[in-house]
């Protein structure tokens, strides 16, 4: 009897029955426990004590009341924790996404993840995340829930990689890092997700009859691709990280104690807190255990708004009760999370949430989960946050603007050319810009894909808007079917618009179920048939790619009349103008590929398809590619794309020269040793009185609303247990002494040491054509010959953009690599390693990934121009 109280949150592990063996041999999920006790950096060390204080007198209940939501639709956010008013704590409002303000209005729809990638300009991803941050305070939102840096984009088709920065761990590390900074300087919480390797939408989550599909991924490619970012993130002191639905290695990541105790919270060094994705939760006692701090959004996953159930807020007090959980455990939790808070400040005049992700209506129900019996009041009051950020939101979606191909020098157009335009997508959706459910349709003007990376869109400046606006001599044919009444002449210039969509796995458009598993990389709407149909009628066509990611442009690539091609992304709001001002030549295009275009899927390694016809059984995703994706992949092949990583033109040309190459850190093979850990609070393991999770008397409850509070006779029975000499069945290996700290680890973001910059390299990047422009100087580094480990034969380690350019003018552009940008993660020894600290790596610099024409070299210190590009 005893023994079943116990195990009884350990057992509530959907799908707990199901035949794992799937799980290929040598991908583990080890064991890691005791979850790291959070606070042991400098940096945040003040948070972590003022945190303490407060949690030292907090009761059982309000401590566990912190640790979760108070249920799905259980107010005003898309997840809203329990308070300890008391102790003078508010509830935190945790609300979406990535690139804006998530269900709201006057907000921002600022430009998708993956279009800020694809300007490679750091300042504008720093300052997007300010204005990010701006609105997010401004609407009283606690915890950002971005930025996304997984997927990765490992799989083409996979349905949320435009919510991230784009196909390469670098380029996803600085869009995360700089936009955790600019979001966290306006006092806002924000959160990594989601941790990690959720490369596909179908089967990511677990339920009743199958358990979610598992990622099972390496322990090198793990570290030197999808852990890569989250590791810059936290460097970058991100006050939360949000676990991901998939499993890893056959470990369902909400309860994954290998990724989150070791991994994040100790290599990483993590002092935020972990939060589940909504409904991701499988298990109270062993997620717990395990390292998860929060329960998103409170519920469990099996029949949320049913019943008031819970794995965590009165099953949390329960467990503590009745000794599953280690009181230091919660009570690391409960600091991590206000740790964070007093990290950015929000204990100093934070404004409360002031508006509704439920309803658009000014008053309405505060608990829509509790309808019909819910209390109603005031839900919306319409603040605008937008202030300028449509100035940034502007130059973000014409720098990332790229432009693959320009024959004849057919773009820039003149005012005067005569213009006929063709596709939906130059224009908005008649139904109404914000006519679907969390942008679940491709109607009209493609500005972001769909689901909860998805915000409203306050107004859309199409790029019909901005033909008008610019008083362009234009017809516009509203069909994505040749219309018979174009009348070609030759002097027109046809402007082809065409697009391709992907989303969140809770919405299916046009037969995709998040993925593209139904359009593949095809363009959606028979778009290449416009296309083609337009290039045999007119002799200059200009196609106008909104897309979430690469797509097949094979089939009219290559027609005579087909002249330039240009992807302008995902350009939330700013569709228009921003696309006017590269189109009339206002400014050079400068944006490059965040991925690689492909000419074929078959292009790609079978393994990163997408999984699907999986019944019951846990579907299994085994990354056998390794560290082969996108370009890494294309070049280790000698696959040519039709466009490779980083490429991009512009109306001017640019030359790389002068280069040099100077020595900072001396390489040694391991890194210097790490810093001890310091000291973290220290935690009662005294199991508290049971009358600290009574109901309180007379308290009216919110029909479903979840407490943490227990009836006296269930409090009391668990604390009997808890105090007896029965033990919980911990698992195997289990041991709650907190442990000194990995190798790898020492500081956020990992040993400091990994960081230090190894070479300073700066090149003059100078304007050799007629025209103003920018150019991004990208880095990659070949690593030397005869190492014992196989490695990519290029990879992006640093970038830069320039200022704009007048023709003649130079910038001296300064890069750099780190240690850990020269080592490689040694599974034996469990550390970054320089493979031969004497070796000559190579120091690829020019414009795009297969453009390399600039070698660095580090044995000699010394730079040559002329070279030709390793791929
Ligand atoms: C599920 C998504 O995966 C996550 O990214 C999002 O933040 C939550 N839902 C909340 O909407």
């Amino acid at each position: 009897m005893v023994l079943a109280v116990l195990l009884s949150l350990s057992t509530l592990a959907v799908g707990a029955a199901i035949d794992k063996r799937a799980v290929p041999a040598g991908y583990v999920a080890a064991p890691s426990y005791p979850a790291p006790h959070g606070g042991w950096v400098p940096e945040w060390t003040d948070s972590f004590q003022k945190a303490a204080k407060v949690v030292s007198g907090l009761t059982l209940a309000e401590k566990t009341n912190i640790t979760a939501g108070t249920g799905i639709f259980m107010g005003r956010c898309v997840g809203n924790t329990g308070s300890a008013l008391r102790a003078g704590i508010p509830q935190l409002c945790l609300q979406d996404g990535p690139l804006g303000v998530r269900n709201t209005d006057h907000n921002t729809a600022f430009p998708a993840g993956i279009t800020i990638g694809a300007t490679f300009d750091k300042d504008l991803m720093r300052r997007r995340g300010e204005a990010i941050g701006e609105e997010f305070r401004g609407k009283g939102v606690n915890v950002y829930l971005g930025p996304s840096v997984g997927p990765l984009g490992r799989k083409p088709k996979g349905g949320r990689n435009w919510e991230g920065f784009g196909a390469d761990p670098v380029l996803q590390a600085y869009g995360a890092a700089l936009t955790v900074e600019g979001v966290q300087s306006k006092g806002v919480i924000a959160t990594i997700k989601h941790w990690v390797g959720n490369e596909q939408e179908k089967y990511r989550m677990y339920s009743i009859i199958q358990e979610g599909i598992s990622s099972n991924i390496d322990d090198r490619t793990l570290h030197e691709l999808y852990a890569w970012p989250f590791a810059e993130g936290v460097r970058a002191g991100v006050g939360s990280a949000m676990i991901a639905y998939n499993a890893v290695n056959g470990s369902a990541c909400s309860q994954n104690s290998y990724l989150i105790n070791n991994i994040l919270k100790d290599e990483l060094g993590f002092q935020g807190f972990v939060m589940s994705d909504w409904l991701a939760q499988i298990s109270g006692v062993p997620s717990a255990l395990a390292g998860l701090d929060m329960s998103m959004p409170g519920d469990i996953n099996t029949v949320p708004l049913v019943t008031a159930q819970s794995y965590w807020m009165y099953e949390y007090s329960r467990a503590i009760l009745n000794g599953s959980v280690p009181v230091d455990r919660l009570d690391d939790s409960v600091t991590r999370i206000l740790a964070a808070w007093y990290q950015m400040g929000q204990d100093n005049n934070y404004p409360e949430p002031n508006f509704s992700t439920n309803t658009q209506d000014a008053e309405g129900d505060l608990y829509p989960g509790a309808a019909p019996g819910s209390p109603k009041g005031v839900v919306n009051e319409f603040v605008d946050v937008q202030a300028d950020h449509a100035v940034v939101a502007k130059e973000i979606a014409r720098d990332a603007i790229t432009l693959l191909k320009n024959v004849n020098s057919t773009l820039p157009l003149s005012l005067k050319a005569s213009l006929k335009i063709f596709g939906t997508d130059a224009e908005k959706n008649p139904d109404g810009i914000n006519a679907c459910t969390d942008q679940g349709c491709n109607k009209g003007t493609l500005g972001m894909g769909w689901g909860s990376g998805s915000a409203r869109y306050p107004y859309i400046d199409s790029p019909i808007d901005g033909f008008k606006k610019r008083g362009a001599n234009y017809s516009f044919y509203n069909s994505d079917s040749f219309p018979s009444n174009s009348n070609p002449s030759t002097n027109d210039v046809a402007v082809v618009f065409v697009t391709a969509d992907s989303g969140e796995n809770y919405i299916t458009v046009e037969g995709n179920n998040g993925d593209r598993d139904s359009s593949k990389l095809n363009l959606w709407h028979n778009g290449d048939d416009l296309i083609k149909d337009v290039a045999a009628k007119f002799s200059n066509v200009v196609v106008i790619v909104h897309t979430v990611g690469p797509v097949l442009l094979e089939q009219w690539h290559d027609l005579p009349s087909v002249k330039a091609v240009l992807f302008a992304h995902l350009p939330g709001q700013e569709a228009g103008d921003s696309l006017m001002q590269v189109l009339y030549g206002d400014v050079s295009p400068s944006g490059h590929l965040p991925y690689t275009v492909p000419k074929s899927e078959d292009d790609y390694p079978t393994s990163v398809s997408l999984v699907s016809d999986v019944v019951l059984v846990q579907p299994q995703d085994t990354f056998t590619e390794g560290l082969y994706v996108d370009y890494r992949h294309f070049n280790k092949e000698g696959i040519t794309p039709r466009y490779a990583f980083g490429h991009g033109l512009s109306y001017t040309t640019f030359s790389f020269s002068s280069a040099t190459i100077t020595p900072v850190t001396k390489l040694t093979s391991t890194p210097p040793t790490r810093p001890a850990k310091g000291s973290t609070p220290t935690y009662s393991t005294k199991i508290p009185a049971a009358s600290e999770a009574y109901w309180p008397d007379n308290f009216n409850a919110i029909f479903r609303y979840k407490y943490s509070f227990l009836a006296k006779s269930d409090a009391d029975a668990a604390a009997k247990i808890g105090n007896s000499t029965q033990k919980y069945p911990y698992p195997a290996g289990y041991s709650n002494v907190q442990k000194a700290g990995v190798a790898a680890g020492g500081a956020q973001g990992g040993n400091p040491a990994l960081f230090d910059v190894a070479y300073d390299i700066s090149v003059v990047v100078k304007n050799t054509g007629k025209t103003s422009g920018k150019s991004v100087a990208q880095l990659y580094v070949q690593f030397p010959t005869g190492i014992s480990f196989d490695t990519p034969i290029i990879q992006l380690r640093d970038f830069e953009k320039t200022k704009e350019l007048a023709p003649g003018e130079s910038q001296t552009v300064k890069l750099r690599v780190t240690r850990k940008d020269l080592s490689v993660w040694d599974v034996v020894s469990q550390n970054w390693i320089v493979p031969n600290v004497s070796g000559d790596y190579g120091i690829w610099i020019g414009d795009a990934s297969d453009t390399l024409n600039l070698r660095c070299g580090t044995k000699a210190a010394t730079c040559v121009g002329g070279q030709t590009s390793p791929v």
